[in-house]
Formats: structure tokens, C-alpha cells, sequence
């Protein structure tokens, strides 16, 4: 569901026409969605009312300091993997008391920041790092709240590049490896065991894969409680999936339901990392046909969005729906590649793709574009980062202008070094 809608045929963020921003602010720009992405936490708040809970939103979906300061007045915590989202999260007014520290490789300097700043917890990815993290809370003097972040080798049936969950994945650890693990944490005087957190993928469509993973997470919840260690809280994590094409994802009610029948009884603050499912539907990219070309069957149109601005389909060959901004319900079909100016032939945001007939000059919306867009773009091919673009009602403001291209290289040097 989004707030992306026609009005006689023209394609509108909310009340605003997309072209009355493109004209204002150019192209290719992000455009999101207020009452999208609010509607989309209350979805998510509302299908875990009844136990305690909280919803740390996982920041690498969208990081924009007014995507952030929204969901933090909401009520939002977040989810965290860098010392640069901490800052954000900080820098837009968020609560960092209410944020949960992930990362497969935290450095000491990260986790003195994030113990500074009195995150709920750092959720531990090794042996190797409960080391780290004891040793940065021995220095400052204080004790560190932690969660181990479990591997439950469940397969979350999703794209191989963003599944987390799986035993050969570089995340967690191993089930059988974290008792012992906990033992050594509970009995540190710097740190404090708070919670247990497992997070097996992105574009999860069933609740099966989060029903079999929070299962087995619960028999280590258990088992540690039979040897002493009391847990505050289970991190679900993140990764319900959204419809791009024709997908039926799980709705939040259903997640939060399946949820809510595990953790039933067992006494445990629920914290959740959902990222994609409140902001992916909630942005759009908006982009600009440059041209169209033609190699014997095979029409091209020519965009001035790239792979830099929104990777997805070049690197997980992934869907996002193209529509023209301007009326078309008259115009012929015709199947296309719509590309970018990028210098490489995995440069698309569709291939093959049935469009209607498009003309040189008009704007396209790439839908779906709110997660993993702007966080993701580059400066590839010496390219500005897009422009974004926040919109309630008929109300809009320039949330990041686009990147001026002398800051593309104002901090380099030119070094002419002898031999
Ligand atoms: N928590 C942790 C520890 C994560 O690693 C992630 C995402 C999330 C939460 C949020 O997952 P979500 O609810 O958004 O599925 N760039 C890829 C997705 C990478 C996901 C990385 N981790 C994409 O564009 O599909």
C-alpha cells in the first residue's frame, strides 16, 4: 500500500504532482511518502501491541534525517550498523537509548560511541567481539549491555545475496557455540546480558521462516533460564518483504500474530528490525527519459537514473515497477530495456519490460524504490547522488538537495609525487 496515486490520470506523491517537483527540483530525485511510511509503523507498532515491544527501524532501508526524525517521533528506535547511522540516528533527534547496535565487524572506536551514547544494546556477533566489546567497557569503566545475535541455519527462502540466517552465512553465531558463549558474557563484571537477537534475511514473504528461526531461539531462551541467565528481551529482527510485482508477502498482522503466539508467556520484551517493509513502498524514484534508441528488434529507453542511483536490479536482478508520471491508459505497449548512462551493460532498471510507448522528455516513477535506493547510491561514473524529496498532503520539502558536483571532488588532492 502507498500514497503514490492518479489524479485525472497523473501520477502524485500525496497531493503534489510529481512533475510540479521535477520541474522544481530536477531529476533523478526520491521522492517518499509521510503518510505511507507513518501508516506502514503503525502497521507494524499495532501487530505487536499487546506485548511489550519496541520497533528499532534498521536505518541502512533510508537514511535521511527526516525519514529518521519522522519514525523517531513516531516513536521508533532504531536498529544500527556503523558509527555513521549512530550519528544520524543523534543528529535527527532520534533516541539512541532506544537503539540496538548490529554488524557483523564492529571497530573499538564504533563501540565506544555506541556505549557512550547508552544504546539499548550491542547485539555480538562472535566470540572475538564479546572479547572486543569487554574490553572497550573495562577502559570506560562501564558495563555493556548485550545481546547475542544467534545463527538459526533457517533458510528464509529469499535472494542468496540477502539471506543471513543460513549456516554458511558470515552472520551470528552458531547455535550449538552461543551457551557457552552467554556463560562467559553473564559472568563478566563489564558486561550485561540483556537480550538474545537473530535476524535470517530481507524480503521474507512467509511467516514461516521467522516462526521456525524464533522457535529455535526460544529453546536457547529456555535452556539458558534452566542454568540462570534471565533474558530482558528477544530481537526478532528485521526482513518481512514487500510486493514489487505480483509477490503476496506476509502482512505485518500475520508476522505480528506468529510472533505473538511464540513469545507468549515467556515474559520477554519483543524488539523487531524492520526496514524495508516501512519505507520501501513508501519512495519512489523519479527519472527523466533522455532518449530511446533502437538495435534491430530491441528498443532502449534511455534514462537519466543509473545503477549508481538505484542498484537493485543490477545487483540482485531485482523487480521495480516503471510507470510513465503523465496519462498513458491510450497508448500501445511496447517491450523495452529501460537503461541508465552508466558505462556498463548490467546499467538497468528494467529489462525486457512491457511499457507503455514512451517519449524523449517525459518522466518516469521507478516504484518501490524507498529501501536500499538513496542508501545504496554511489558517485559512480562521476555522478551526483539523486535528490530527496519528503511530501505530506499537498506540503513538500527538499529533504537532501542533489549533491552539487564540486563536492564530488572538493576533498581530493592533487599530489604530484616524485619517484
Ligand atoms: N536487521 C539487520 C541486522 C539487517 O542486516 C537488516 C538488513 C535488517 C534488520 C533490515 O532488514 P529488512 O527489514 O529491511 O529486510 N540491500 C538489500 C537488502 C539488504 C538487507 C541487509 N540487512 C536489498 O536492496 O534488497
Amino acid at each position: 500500500m502507498n500514497d503514490f496515486k492518479r489524479v485525472n490520470g497523473e501520477l502524485c506523491a500525496e497531493d503534489v504532482p510529481l512533475a510540479q517537483i521535477a520541474q522544481a527540483v530536477g531529476t533523478p530525485t526520491y521522492i517518499y511518502s509521510q503518510a505511507t511510511i507513518t501508516r506502514h509503523f503503525h502497521a507494524l507498532d499495532q501487530a505487536l501491541a499487546g506485548v511489550p515491544h519496541t520497533i528499532c527501524y534498521a536505518v541502512k532501508a533510508c537514511s535521511n534525517l527526516a525519514v529518521l526524525s519522522l519514525l523517531g517521533r513516531l516513536g521508533s528506535g532504531f536498529d544500527l550498523v556503523s558509527l555513521g547511522e549512530l550519528r544520524r540516528v543523534q543528529a535527527a533527534g532520534g533516541d539512541a537509548r532506544k537503539a540496538v547496535f548490529s554488524g557483523v565487524g564492529k571497530r573499538d572506536d564504533e563501540i565506544a560511541a555506541a556505549l557512550a551514547a547508552g544504546v539499548l544494546c550491542l547485539n555480538l556477533e562472535s566470540a572475538g567481539e564479546l572479547a572486543r566489546v569487554e574490553r572497550v567497557a573495562r577502559a570506560m569503566g562501564v558495563r555493556a549491555p548485550v545481546s547475542l545475535r544467534v545463527n538459526p541455519d533457517v533458510d528464509p527462502k529469499t535472494h542468496k545475496y540477502i539471506a543471513t540466517g543460513l549456516r554458511e552465512s558470515k552472520f551470528g553465531i552458531a547455535m550449538p557455540d552461543a551457551r557457552a558463549l552467554y556463560f562467559q558474557a553473564a559472568a563478566s563484571d563489564y558486561l550485561r546480558v540483556v537480550g538474545i537477537d537473530c535476524h535470517i534475511g530481507s524480503q521474507i514473504l512467509e511467516v514461516a521462516p521467522f516462526a521456525e528461526a524464533i522457535a529455535k531461539v526460544l529453546e536457547l531462551v529456555a535452556d539458558l533460564r534452566t542454568d540462570g541467565i534471565t533474558l530482558e528481551h528477544i530481537d526478532v529482527g528485521g526482513g518481512l518483504g514487500i510486493c514489487y510485482s505480483d509477490e503476496t508477502p506476509a502482512t505485518p498482522e500475520v508476522w505480528g500474530a506468529t510472533v505473538k503466539s511464540l513469545v507468549a508467556g515467556t515474559g520477554l520484551h519483543v524488539i523487531a528490525e524492520p526496514g524495508r517493509v516501512i519505507v520501501g513502498n513508501a519512495g519512489l524514484l523519479l527519472t527523466r527519459v533522455i532518449g530511446k534508441k533502437q538495435h534491430d528488434d530491441k528498443v532502449f529507453v534511455i534514462v537519466d537514473a543509473a545503477m549508481n542511483d538505484l542498484v537493485r536490479p543490477a545487483l540482485y536482478d531485482a523487480y521495480h515497477a516503471i510507470e510513465p508520471v503523465a496519462p498513458h491508459a491510450d497508448r500501445a505497449m511496447q517491450t523495452v530495456d529501460v537503461v541508465g548512462p552508466v558505462c556498463e551493460s548490467g546499467d538497468f532498471l528494467a529489462l525486457d519490460r512491457p511499457l507503455p510507448d514512451v517519449h524523449e522528455g517525459e518522466l518516469l516513477a521507478v516504484l518501490g524504490a524507498g529501501a536500499y535506493g538513496m542508501t545504496m547510491a554511489s558517485n559512480y561514473n562521476s555522478r551526483p547522488r539523486p535528490a530527496e524529496v519528503l511530501v505530506s498532503g499537498a506540503q513538500w520539502a527538499v529533504v537532501r538537495p542533489r549533491e552539487a558536483l564540486e563536492a564530488l571532488w572538493q576533498d581530493e588532492v592533487v599530489a604530484v609525487l616524485g619517484d
